[in-house]
C-alpha cells in the first residue's frame, strides 16, 4: 500500500489540494473567531478522501469523525469500553461511511486505470488478484485507512504549526515569503512540494521543528515477540510494551533548551535531529508511518497556501495551547485566529 499512501497521491492534483484549504477558508468569517483544528480536520480529511480515494467525503466528514473516534478510543487506546463503538450515534455515523465506501467502490469499477492508480484501485486490484488475502472486509476497513491514520495526525500537526509560526511572527513572514513564491505563477508546482528543502527551506525546518516540540504519536504500542534483557529488565515474551520514542524529542543533552522553537536545530550545520535516537515523529522500523511524505506535503501546503491568501492573527493574542490528550495529543478548540484581511494578488 506504499503507493497508494505516497506523496504523489497528493501532488499529483496540486489545484485541487490548493482548491480544499481555500474552500474551507472561504467559510471562515472575517474578523470573527475560527476554531482551528475542526477547521484544518476539514481540509485534512476531504484532501486524503478526494486524493487517495478519488471521491470527495466532504458530507460525511463529521461522520468519519465520528465513527474514527470510537474506533480509536475502544479498539486502539482501549479507553472506552466495546459498548461505546455500538451507540446509535456511532452506528448510523458507520452507516454514512459505508454508504460512502459504497460510492468509492462503484467510482472504481469496472477498469484499474494503469499508471495513475490511487489507494483505492491498490487495494481493489489486491482484492481481485488475491481474494483470500484481502476479504471484503478488510477492504473496508482498508479503504478507511487515510482517515483512520490521518484525521487526527496531520490535522494536529498542521494545527500545531500555524500555532507555532503566530508564536514566531519573525519565522511567519520568512514562510510567507516562500509561499508567495510558490504561488507566483498560479499553483505550486510538483518540482516545488518534491523539493522542498531547497525550494522552501525555511517552511520544510518549521515543519521539522513542530513535529519535534509538538510529537503527535508519542508512543508506539508492541508486543513482545522474543523475551529480551533491557537496562536490567527482564521483557518476558508476551509483554505488551509502550516505546516512549517522543521522549527523546525534549531531552536537554540533545537539544539544547528543549522547549524553545527554534528551526536552525534543523540546519545541516547543527542537525541536532541527527543524533542516534534524537528524532523519530513517524516511528521507526519496517512499521513506520507510511503516510509521512503525504503529511509533510499536508503540513507545508496548507500553511502556504492559508498565509499566501490571507492575514491572521491568534484570538486573544496571548493565548497559550491547551492540549486534549486522548487518544493523541490535539489542539484544544479554544485554539483560535481570526482573519484580518484576505490578500490581494501580487501582494
Ligand atoms: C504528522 C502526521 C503524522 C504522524 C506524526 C504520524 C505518525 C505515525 C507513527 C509514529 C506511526 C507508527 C506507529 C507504530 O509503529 O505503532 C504511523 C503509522 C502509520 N501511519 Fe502515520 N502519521 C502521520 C500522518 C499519517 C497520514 C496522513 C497517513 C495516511 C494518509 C498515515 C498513515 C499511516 C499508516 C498507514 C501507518 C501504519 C504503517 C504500518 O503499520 O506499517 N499517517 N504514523
Amino acid at each position: 500500500m506504499r503507493d497508494g499512501y505516497s506523496r504523489r497521491q497528493l501532488v499529483k492534483d496540486l489545484p485541487q489540494a490548493v482548491a480544499i484549504v481555500e474552500e474551507e477558508m472561504r467559510q471562515w468569517p472575517e474578523n470573527h473567531p475560527v476554531s482551528v483544528y475542526p477547521s484544518v480536520q476539514r481540509m485534512v480529511v476531504d484532501q486524503l478522501g478526494t486524493l487517495m480515494s478519488g471521491t470527495s467525503p466532504k458530507e460525511h466528514v463529521d461522520d468519519i469523525l465520528t465513527f474514527i473516534h470510537a474506533l480509536e478510543m475502544v479498539y486502539m487506546a482501549r479507553l472506552y469500553p466495546r459498548f461505546m463503538a455500538h451507540t446509535p450515534k456511532v452506528r448510523r455515523a458507520r452507516r454514512r461511511v459505508e454508504a460512502l465506501f459504497e460510492r468509492v467502490l462503484a467510482a472504481h469499477e469496472p477498469a484499474l486505470h494503469e499508471g495513475e492508480s490511487n489507494l483505492s484501485d491498490i487495494l481493489m486490484g489486491m482484492r481481485r488478484s488475491a481474494p483470500d488475502f484481502i476479504t471484503d472486509k478488510n477492504l473496508f476497513v482498508d479503504s478507511v485507512g487515510p482517515f483512520l491514520a490521518g484525521s487526527d495526525t496531520s490535522s494536529s500537526a498542521t494545527s500545531f504549526m500555524l500555532y507555532s509560526l503566530l508564536k514566531h511572527p519573525d519565522v511567519l513572514e520568512r514562510v510567507r515569503e516562500e509561499a508567495d513564491r510558490l504561488f507566483a505563477d498560479g499553483t505550486p508546482t510538483a518540482a516545488d512540494i518534491n523539493n522542498m528543502p531547497v525550494t522552501m527551506p525555511v517552511t520544510h525546518r518549521a515543519g521539522q521543528e513542530t513535529l519535534r516540540l509538538h510529537p503527535i504519536v508519542p508512543v508506539m504500542v508492541r508486543t513482545v515477540a522474543n523475551s529480551f534483557e533491557f537496562a536490567g529488565y527482564w521483557i518476558p515474551a508476551g509483554t505488551s510494551v509502550w516505546v516512549a520514542m517522543a521522549v527523546s524529542h525534549h531531552l536537554p543533552e540533545l537539544y539544547p533548551d528543549p522547549e524553545r522553537f527554534d528551526i536552525d536545530r534543523f540546519l545541516p550545520e547543527r542537525r541536532e535531529y541527527g543524533q542516534l535516537g534524537a528524532y523519530a515523529p513517524f516511528g521507526f522500523g519496517p512499521h513506520s508511518c507510511l503516510g509521512q511524505g503525504a503529511a509533510q506535503v499536508q503540513m507545508a501546503l496548507i500553511t502556504a497556501t492559508i498565509l499566501h491568501r490571507v492575514e491572521i492573527v491568534l484570538d486573544p493574542p496571548d493565548y497559550r495551547m491547551k492540549l486534549d490528550s486522548i487518544p493523541v495529543p490535539t489542539p484544544n478548540r479554544s485554539f483560535k485566529i481570526r482573519l484580518t484581511r484576505w490578500r490581494q494578488k501580487g501582494e
